[in-house]
């Protein structure tokens, strides 16, 4: 693969670059100077929907045409920066807010410019303890300098900015369960129509962009969008931060084009180099949890928006890998899938709380040793009747719950029934005992619940 010179993480190993001084030394601040002192909002919203820029937080949707669903007589806008970053596997978010602050913040700046924005809100996931005060830092220092308040750099424009703790929950990385907990509410997603465009913060029109998308933002203003459609794939354009974790050498985070294959990841000598110990992979996760697995064989799938489908995938989601080794147990991986979604389902819709919860208890079933061959089938029929694609649920948490477990069950479906058949007789009476003792069982599900499932 050809030299690629890194966009988004180019200035992380800059010595000091977390203040607004050397930032702004290196050439931070240029893009928005540039998009607000010689450029129309909607001239930066052409640039960036020229660029073809889609967005990182899972979805993949264009950020310049989701701005321009705003309202045009509004008289007030929010801005949301999801930085929530619950994805199981994915740490890219984090890694852009601790290395380079202003990066985030300009990107910010530059959306909410664009969007005629009055009120920015960073949305952190709580457990961001460092970030939260590495970020807020930046911001004062921001603010002090001028790029945020009142009369931005003398131009009329303002807008404020604040960051807003999360309490926890994936859901609130839903861009519907964020505004809720934004208000100050249970984090539980609304039914769409409306959208945030039209009816968002404080029932404003609000437009949700995540961490790497607004960052992206601050590179195509300066070098433009042929430059950004220039790396990537076609219909993935721009650079990306890939996460790795699991066995392999060097887990940690890699920037690269959109459109490097899995394998590339794993094994590259620019990236993870191979695995520890010199173990086999047994398949990689390869977009945070949600999106699905791909086995072995399947690694040269390029992480794009598309190609990832062609390999049954949701999509790309984070582009942040989970290696699993090729000595795991495939049923204590699905029964871990299981379980985070059981547990982070919100609860308003049914099948989305009865159906993750079934699948937990079920792959707990086939985990333990008390596994039926018709289970696998159970699991692939639950899976095909739950989640937004049908239309069946307020949010997307459930496709993203059935998509690692429809394809862990479909793609190692020859090692469950040999694990299963393996089993010994009689097991069921034992495995009861064992979840009602309950190392596996959920903090949600009593006992009687769990009975129910052996
Ligand atoms: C259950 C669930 C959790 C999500 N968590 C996140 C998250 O942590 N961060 C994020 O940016 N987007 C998350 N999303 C996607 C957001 O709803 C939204 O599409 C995204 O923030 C939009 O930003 P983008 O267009 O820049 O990608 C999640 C979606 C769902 C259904
Ligand atoms: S789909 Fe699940 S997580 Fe989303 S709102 Fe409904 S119950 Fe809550």
């Amino acid at each position: 693969m050809p030299r690629f010179e890194p966009v988004l993480s180019k200035n992380f190993r800059t010595e000091g670059i977390r203040s607004l001084d050397v930032y702004r030394k290196n050439g931070g601040y240029r893009a928005a100077e540039k998009a607000l002192k010689t450029m129309s909002p909607e001239q930066v919203i052409e640039t960036v929907t020229a660029a073809n820029l889609r967005g990182r937080g899972g979805a993949g949707f264009p950020a310049g045409m989701k701005w321009s669903f705003l309202p045009k007589d509004r008289k007030i806008t929010n801005l949301c920066v999801n930085a929530d970053e619950s994805e199981p596997g994915t740490f890219n978010n984090r890694v852009l807010m601790e290395n380079d602050p202003h990066q985030m913040l300009e990107g910010a700046l530059i959306a909410g410019y664009a969007t005629r924005t009055t009120t920015a809100y960073i949305y952190m996931r709580v457990e961001f303890h460092e970030q939260f005060h590495i970020l807020q830092k930046a911001l004062d220092e921001a603010y002090a300098a001028g790029y945020f308040g009142n009369n931005i750099l003398g131009t009329g424009f303002s807008m404020n900015c604040y960051v807003h703790r999360g309490a926890g929950a994936y859901v609130c990385g839903e861009e519907t369960g964020l505004i809720e907990s934004l208000e100050g509410k249970r984090g539980w997603p609304r039914i769409k129509p409306p959208f945030p465009a039209v009816e968002g913060v404080f029932r404003r029109p609000t437009v949700v962009n995540n961490v790497e998308t607004l960052a992206c933002c601050v590179h195509i203003i300066e070098r433009g969008a042929d430059w950004f459609k220039s790396i990537g794939t076609p219909g993935s354009a721009g650079p990306k931060l890939y996460t790795i974790s699991g066995p392999v050498k060097r887990p940690g985070w890699y920037e690269a084009p959109l459109g490097l294959s899995c394998r590339d990841l794993i094994f590259g000598d620019d990236f993870a180099q191979g695995m520890l110990d010199g173990k086999g992979v047994k398949g990689c996760i390869p977009g945070g949890l949600s999106v699905g697995v791909l086995t072995e064989k399947e690694l040269d799938c390029k992480l794009d928006f598309d190609e990832v489908r062609k390999f049954g995938l949701l999509g790309l989601g984070t582009a942040g890998a989970i290696v699993i080794p090729a000595d795991a147990d495939i049923r204590q991986v699905l029964m871990n899938c299981a379980r985070f979604y059981a547990h982070e389902s919100c609860g308003q819709c049914t099948q989305c709380r009865e159906g993750t919860g079934w699948m937990y208890k079920i792959a707990a079933r086939i985990a333990l040793g008390a596994g039926r061959i018709e289970d696998l089938d159970l699991l692939s029929e639950l899976s095909q009747n739950m989640g937004m694609m049908p239309g069946l649920s307020i949010c997307g948490l459930p496709d993203g719950a059935v998509y690692p477990i429809r394809t862990i069950v479909q793609k190692f479906r020859g090692e469950f029934e040999e694990r299963i058949r393996a089993q010994e007789p009689g097991r069921a009476a034992e495995v009861l005992q064992r979840l009602n003792r309950s190392a596996y069982s959920l903090p949600i599900f009593g006992q009687s619940r769990l009975a129910g499932a052996v």
